[in-house]
């Protein structure tokens, strides 16, 4: 009787374990992304994804917190102005020559965003 208790409780450890490691297995959900950010998704969408739903040629890609915890110190104001220059191997603008100043920075505030969220692309 007393060797009944232990084992028991072992085979619900068992069980609780099994459940946690499908849990984890799953891929994340990204949350409703909030209204102010559907006109900077678009922007990436349309100018950024190319590169950023990749690391292609090195860029930070969307989401992936340990590539942004460097530059998000620099702030949206000088993240804007990276990409309005052009860096390393970001032509200026992205892939958009014909974007406002306020579209680029709706895009890297999402960027920022996702970023935060840690859910990267493509999972
Ligand atoms: C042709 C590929 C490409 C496209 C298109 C592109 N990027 Fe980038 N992006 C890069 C690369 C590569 C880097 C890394 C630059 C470096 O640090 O050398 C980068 C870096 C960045 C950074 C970090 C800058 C910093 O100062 O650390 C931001 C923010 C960014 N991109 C936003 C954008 C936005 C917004 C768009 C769309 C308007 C965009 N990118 C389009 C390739 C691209």
């Amino acid at each position: 009787m007393t060797r009944l208790i232990p084992l028991w409780l072992l085979a619900v450890a068992l069980s609780g374990c099994g459940q946690q490691g499908e849990a984890e297995d799953a891929a994340p959900q990204l949350p409703p992304t909030p209204a102010e950010h559907l006109a900077g998704i678009a922007v990436y969408e349309s100018g950024c994804a190319s590169c950023h739903d990749s690391s292609r040629d090195g860029a930070p890609r969307l989401g992936y917190l340990p590539a942004w915890e460097k530059r998000l110190p620099t702030g949206p104001e000088g993240l804007v102005q990276s990409v309005a220059e052009g860096k390393g191997l970001m032509p200026p603008r992205g892939d958009l020559a014909d974007v406002s100043d306020d579209q680029l920075a709706q895009a890297v505030a999402y960027m920022i965003y996702r970023a935060k969220l840690n859910i990267p692309a493509g999972h």
